[in-house]
């Protein structure tokens, strides 16, 4: 049997054609480059080129895999018409390589260059995406996975990123750009696509022996659709998410809902002969759309399937929290259609809805629309922090917190008590409650990740001192 590692390797050169269709960088120490330029991929079919924005030429962009604690190093070169950044989405890094364009840096203007160093502290499945006009950048194909190996790696017979996206594409299967900035999308449930990817392309076969281990580094990369993934009879044990190892649980009813930003490592065996096939699939309001098709091939790897457990090693986090002295911080988010919102401040000044809309704003957090002078709270470092989010409107929002994972503290419908996230779901007029140590210094954002809310005023930043 190969080891993990070599599997990667051979994957390097082979898996692509097996429906991969994304490339392994390598893992050296040295600097990754990324540069974001035009480009064309085959989203529809192999026939057909739409035209994107890509990291390297491909969608989505090259896998990072770097090891735990070792320094990560991105030379960004920017080949885009627009400015752009790198945010290290769900990574506990030092603040000033958080990527958030106007907060933490300033974008990195057409033709130039960024250097990103920093280290990770935690195994695990985490992405990188633009944090500077994100809602058209990510929609055009600028995302990609890092994966940051925990130090004694557990035996996986492959270890699978599985990037899924929604793409809204016209008659040509040319990107939708007209609606960029759609007021109306903004309000409602944000840019909803047309086109389901994994990994770049519509349901790819994915080649797998018999009795075969996999580990699904599962994250949706869409702009604002809420993926609900049904694995019907392939067994799917969930280990970790967010890029937080769990106590391994069976999903109920074997499906998995993933907001845009999340992420969930799935492990599955298969029990596939040569020429069977099994779908992922995702379940949508008008039915089921595949989104990798697992298609047995080649010799049996092993005819019994492992039964063994997996358990991830966990990750440094602190999770010693002090009650007594917490900062109680209320979070609540109005507006959108057929909300009550009437009025919010947008850059200082207090505006009617009327007004919020011609400055494309559609929603407020704590009364104030998008990013304000001052944070929404300081805390000292090292303070426990418990934030009560509040969906006061009739659509659901996916609030991702940077620079930090907050523990869910009572479970909802869509999230459990006790798991660390760093993106969490919320429904229609739900209330959750996190609680997380504020144990990194500097800026830090909060918003929502259906990256149209985000840029029509779900939006706000706090400091920790
Ligand atoms: Cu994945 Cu603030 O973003
Ligand atoms: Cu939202």
């Amino acid at each position: 049997m190969l080891s993990r590692r070599k599997f990667i390797q051979a994957c390097a050169a082979g898996c692509a054609a097996a429906g991969g269709g994304y490339t392994d960088a390598s893992r050296s120490p040295e600097w990754t480059e990324l540069t974001a330029a035009p480009g064309s991929a085959p989203l529809v079919d192999t026939q057909q080129q739409t035209a994107v924005w890509a990291y390297n030429g491909t969608v989505p962009g090259p896998v990072l895999r770097v090891a735990q604690g070792q320094e990560v190093r991105v030379r960004l070169r920017n080949r885009i018409p627009i400015g752009t950044t790198l945010h290290w989405h769900g990574i506990r890094l030092t603040n000033a390589m958080d990527g958030v364009g106007g907060l933490t840096q300033a974008p990195v203007s057409a033709g130039d260059v960024f250097e990103y160093r920093f280290r990770a502290p935690d195994a695990g499945t985490f992405w990188y995406h633009p944090h500077f006009r994100s809602a058209e950048a990510v929609a055009r194909g600028l995302y990609g996975m890092l994966v940051v190996e925990e130090q004694a790696p557990p035996d996986f017979d492959r270890d699978l990123p599985l990037i899924l996206d929604d793409w809204l594409l016209d008659d040509a299967d040319q990107i939708d750009t007209a609606r960029f900035g759609n007021l109306h999308d903004a309000a409602h449930a944000g840019r909803l696509g047309n086109v389901l990817t994994a990994n770049g392309k519509p349901a790819p076969d994915i080649g797998v022996r018999r009795g075969e281990r996999l580990r699904l580094r599962l994250l949706n990369a869409a702009n604002a659709r809420v993926l609900t993934l049904a694995f019907a009879d392939l067994a799917p044990t969930l280990i970790a998410l967010d890029g937080q190892p769990i106590a391994a649980r069976s999903l109920s009813d074997a499906t998995l809902t993933l907001a845009p930003g999340q992420r969930a490592d799935v492990v599955i065996d298969l029990s596939l002969d040569a020429g069977q096939a099994r779908e992922l699939r995702a379940v949508t309001r008008g039915g089921e759309t595949p989104a990798v098709r697992f298609v047995g091939t080649g010799s049996p790897l092993r005819d019994e399937l492992l039964t063994t457990p997996v358990a991830l090693p966990v990750n440094p986090l602190d999770g010693a929290f002090s009650f007594a002295d917490r900062l109680q911080v209320d979070l609540v988010m109005r507006g959108g259609a057929r909300g009550d919102l009437s009025s919010a401040v947008y850059r200082g000044e207090q505006m009617p809805l009327r007004e919020l809309a011609q400055n494309g704003q559609a929603w407020a957090l704590n009364g104030q629309a998008g990013m304000s002078e001052t944070p929404l709270f300081s805390v000292q470092r090292g303070r426990t922090v418990e934030l009560r989010l509040v969906n006061d409107t009739r659509w659901p929002h996916a609030m991702h917190f940077h620079g930090h994972h907050v523990r869910v503290a009572a479970s909802t419908r869509s999230e459990t008590a006790g798991d660390w996230r760093d993106t969490v779901l919320l429904q229609a007029r739900e209330t959750l409650r996190v609680t997380f140590v504020a144990d990194n210094p500097g800026k830090w954002m909060i918003h929502c990740h259906m990256l149209e809310h985000q840029a029509a005023g779900m939006a706000t930043w706090f400091e920790v001192a």
